[in-house]
């Protein structure tokens, strides 16, 4: 019998969990639990985190999981190697489910940098305005560039002081358009942008939107895992799960 978790936070794990539920497959639906309302998911879900590898591995065993998919963020790389170490430990066949990442295309003026030290180094020594498109955890760093306006989007407003001494905030959940953040980067009078290549449509918007106005865009590439087997389409997890003798 196959029972699958789905580790989430991504358009692909909510991809993943509509196809699933469409097909009546025993599976549950993961969330770490950092937003205060996760979009609801047509599969039994649980939110928070496992308590590292033990923590994973004991759910696993008590909830009969077969098959684990890793469609978390890229950038989320404690989880995905907290699941690479719990389904060698218990047995469990997993797969990664990832978008590829982006490529800059004709016009893009992007600098690729490895980590977000890279990305508080690349930026200037003269004031700007950046628009610091990473979400709301690794801000803290780029207070060593206090000298810059900072715009963050972020999908709750914050529970605490942010960290750096300029900065506006926007409250919206994505997917977005190009339309709406060039007019985002306009009304903001941003300069730079700083990004994690997180690859996908629904934040790609930014790229079209800097690409359009000429802006340079700090990328901050993916970081490394430890090889895993890697599915970039839902046709391809749907038929990894479909035969159990490939786990
Ligand atoms: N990092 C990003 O840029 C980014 C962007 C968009 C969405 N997200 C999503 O936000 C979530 C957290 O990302 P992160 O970068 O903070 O992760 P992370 O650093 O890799 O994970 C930190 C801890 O959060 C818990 N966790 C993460 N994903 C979980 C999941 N799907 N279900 C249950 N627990 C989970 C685990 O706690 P325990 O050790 O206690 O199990 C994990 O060790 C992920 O689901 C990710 O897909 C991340």
């Amino acid at each position: 019998m196959t029972r699958t978790l789905v580790l989430g936070g991504t358009t692909e794990a909510s991809t993943l969990a509509l196809a699933l539920a469409d097909s009546g497959a025993d599976a549950v639906f993961s969330y770490a639990g950092r937003t205060a309302k996760p979009v609801p998911q047509p599969l039994p879900m649980r939110v928070g985190g496992f308590g590292g590898v033990a923590g994973l591995l004991a759910y696993l065993r008590e909830n009969d999981i077969s098959h684990v998919v890793d469609a978390t963020h890229p950038f989320a790389t404690q989880m995905s190697r907290n699941a690479l170490q719990a389904c060698a430990q218990a047995g469990v066949a997993i797969c990664a489910f990832e978008r590829p990442a982006w490529q800059a295309r004709v016009g893009d003026k992007w600098r690729h940098v490895p980590d977000m030290a890279g990305a508080v180094a690349a930026l200037p020594e003269q004031a700007a305005r950046v628009f610091l498109a990473i979400g709301k955890q690794n801000l803290a760093v780029f207070a060593a560039k206090p000298q810059h306006h900072y715009l963050l989007r972020l999908v709750d407003a914050p529970a605490a002081d942010l960290p750096l001494p300029d900065c506006t905030v926007e409250l919206a959940r994505g997917p977005f358009d190009p339309a709406g953040d060039l007019a985002l980067l306009r009304r903001h009078r941003i300069t730079h942008i700083v990004a994690k290549n997180a690859g996908g449509a629904g934040a790609a918007a930014k790229l079209t939107a800097a690409r359009g106005l000429g802006l340079p865009i700090v990328m901050i590439d993916r970081p490394g895992l430890p090889a895993r087997r890697m599915l970039g389409t839902l046709a391809e997890v749907l038929a990894w799960l479909s035969h159990v003798s490939d786990a």
